[in-house]
């Protein structure tokens, strides 16, 4: 089929399945033009909680859709594509966890969205990259164990001095890749570019940053600014919206194209199929399920 008529046929679907169509930033240009709600990770996760179709269609990785089956135990939740996974959501086990539980008092596990429904189902509280820090700075405990994104903690860290932190070692190697000297080498081409970064970079490429935020904190943010030059330092992804809001503004990316993979094996022919075929329906283990729900939920009660 030709792309003007997997469109059609998906906005068929859709109507006859009673189904909605999510997608993040970071997915193919075609996936954000066709959806019906596009966002970060916590916005998404709004959407999919409020969501009245029976059938969520979630065009992202395998975390986004257990989130938004986790919220909607009785709604059918369909990945278009059953390989695409963030690899940072395994790079923490739940042995970890318990042993860190065991060695601290006074301890909250704070996991970031990118993570398996296990991992949410050890954890107090679930964050992204749009609250982490507000919810941090809420909670009671004085020590804080942050999964798995090692620099999402530490980002978290620097700006929460009163409390102790615990990292774990994991990271997304999109973001892990992006290189100082090529964003030096970036700014000293175009002083007058504000720099955005994504939390999940290092901190030695935060420390450059004019402005840090999620994906949609970096789209308002450019929308609101004055300037008209920005280097980009998140997935590229994100260019579709940027470019989409502000023509006549320029954007540059770091290094070699940075594409995450993952999010790029969802295309218009997998939505149409998943919509079709009614595939590939997320499952979940009713026990782990409930004790995931219970962060995530407190995560959206301390970020609403
Ligand atoms: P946000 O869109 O929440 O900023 O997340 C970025 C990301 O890496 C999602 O996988
Ligand atoms: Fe995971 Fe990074 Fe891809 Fe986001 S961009 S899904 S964090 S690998």
């Amino acid at each position: 089929m030709k792309r003007e008529e997997y469109i059609q046929e998906i906005k068929r679907l859709k109507k006859e399945r009673d189904a909605i169509i999510l997608a993040h930033y970071y997915t193919d240009n075609d996936l954000q033009e066709i959806a019906d709600y596009v966002g970060d990770s916590y916005y998404l996760s709004k959407v999919a909680r409020e969501a009245k179709e029976q059938v969520i269609v979630f065009c992202g990785v395998k975390f986004m859709g257990e989130s938004a089956k986790i919220l909607n135990p009785h709604k059918t939740v369909l990945l278009p594509d059953d390989v695409a996974d963030c690899p940072m959501a395994h790079m923490v086990t739940p042995q970890q966890i318990k042993q860190v539980r065991q060695e601290h008092e006074d301890l909250a596990v704070v996991c970031y969205i990118n993570s398996t429904a296990q991992i949410k189902a050890e954890s107090d509280v679930c964050v992204t990259s749009a609250n982490a820090l507000n919810i941090v700075k809420t909670l009671k405990q004085s020590k804080i164990f942050f999964v798995p994104d090692q620099h999402l903690g530490t980002y978290v860290a620097s700006k929460v001095p009163e409390k102790e932190f615990i990292f774990n070692d994991g990271y997304c190697h999109i973001h892990r890749s992006i290189q100082k000297e090529a964003v030096l080498r970036e700014k000293a081409l175009r002083p007058e570019a504000q720099v955005l970064v994504h939390p999940e970079c290092p901190s030695e490429i935060v420390d450059l940053a004019d402005y840090v935020g999620s994906t949609t904190g970096i789209i308002d943010y450019v929308a609101k600014s004055q300037a008209d030059s920005f280097i980009v330092c998140t997935e590229i992804g994100i260019l579709y919206e940027l470019k989409k809001n502000n023509p006549n503004k320029n954007f540059y990316f770091v290094g070699e194209k940075k594409e995450c993979a993952d999010m790029k094996r969802i295309t218009l022919s997998k939505l149409y199929e998943a919509l079709r075929d009614m595939k590939y329906e997320v499952v979940l283990e009713e026990a782990e399920r409930k004790a995931a729900e219970e962060a995530l939920l407190a995560m959206h009660r301390l970020a609403d």
